[in-house]
């Protein structure tokens, strides 16, 4: 366990690129065992803290600070994982081509008032490896959009989540609109483990042109990073086009502007938002979702928006 102290820097694998003279409002302890992590988990627990949970693969940018962020507002500490997780990544060259940015996250976790970060080793958690992992029955929710287009995904997040929440026993646990589909399995794992912790949907974070904070967005050339705005132009095409009616020459028009961007598309799919069911056509009235997955080169990114827009975000 280490500890970052207030106007101290006392992590034995900090970059020398991160500034030394580094004044830190509050400190931050890293944990590196799921021992460590039980230990203190229940200290805070006889201390009568309540505990907000940010799972994450690390990588972080803004989206993953807000949740931190709002965390901080709700509960008396924030506990962040980093785990890039073997069992969600169905393309193995993805899962090693996953951007790994340790030190740099441990000093954005500081800075943004995390109190615990949690950097478990693969054995703590899955102390009995990862050949017979629990299967957990997620219904309908896993033959569409992601679950179809990456099979086993939702099985490897639930495996991980699960675990984690088994070692964390959150109060709260926060998770990105940016994964929506994500945020709808979460909540059947909680559902269907009997867990009482509360989730916390938080807004996606977007880049100045539109672009959704993204860990996998450093992983794009400068061409690409430019042409990846067409996926926010798809989803607010959709948006200003949306009537009542068939939904089907506004998804054609939203494939039309992918492939201009040379996107290769996986999916655009428009759904209720309640239930993830696939819409043909939009009755004017119902809360809807708008769900984009589409490769640009080697480089798959998803993004959605709940329509129509005076829906606000996800909790409402
Ligand atoms: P990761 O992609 O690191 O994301 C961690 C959390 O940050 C997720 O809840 C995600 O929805 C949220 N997030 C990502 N980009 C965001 C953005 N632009 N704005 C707001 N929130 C954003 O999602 C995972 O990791 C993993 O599947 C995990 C749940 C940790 C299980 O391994």
């Amino acid at each position: 366990m280490y500890k970052v102290r207030k106007g101290t820097l006392f992590l034995p694998n900090l970059s020398p690129m991160l500034p030394v003279n580094t004044t830190f409002a509050s400190f931050m302890v890293i944990v590196r065992s799921s021992e460590a992590l039980q230990t203190l988990i229940k200290k805070l627990r006889r201390d009568g803290k309540t505990i907000g949970f940010v799972p994450t693969m690390g990588a972080l940018h803004p989206g993953h600070l807000s949740l931190v962020k709002n965390a901080q507002k709700q509960n008396d500490i924030v506990v962040v994982s980093i785990f890039v997780n073997p069992t969600q990544f169905n393309d193995p060259k993805d899962f090693k081509l996953y951007p790994r940015t340790t030190e740099q996250d441990i000093y954005l976790l500081e800075k943004a008032g995390c109190n615990t970060l949690f950097l478990p080793p693969t054995d703590d958690i899955y102390p009995v490896g990862t050949a017979q992992l629990p299967h957990y029955e997620l219904g309908y929710l896993e033959t569409i959009l992601e679950g179809k287009y990456r099979p086993g995904h939702f099985q490897g997040v639930c495996q991980v989540v699960d675990r984690l929440m088994t070692l964390v026993t959150p109060d709260r646990l926060y998770l990105g609109q940016k994964d929506y589909q994500q945020c709808m399995v979460l909540k059947k794992l909680l559902s269907l483990t009997g867990s009482s912790a509360q989730i916390e949907i938080c807004p996606t974070l977007r880049e100045a042109d539109g672009l959704a904070m993204s860990s996998r967005n450093v992983r794009l050339d400068s061409r690409e990073r430019s042409l990846a705005t067409g996926i926010f132009r798809a989803l607010t095409f959709i948006s200003s086009e949306l009537q009542p009616g068939s939904l089907a020459a506004i998804k054609e028009g939203a494939l039309q502007l992918l492939s201009e961007s040379h996107f290769r598309p996986d999916y655009i799919e428009i759904a209720d938002a309640g239930t993830l069911q696939l819409q043909a056509a939009w009755d004017g009235k119902k809360k809807i979702v708008a769900l984009i997955a589409a490769f640009m080169g080697e480089v798959r990114l998803i993004d959605n928006m709940i329509l129509p827009l005076n829906f606000a975000n996800y909790a409402n």
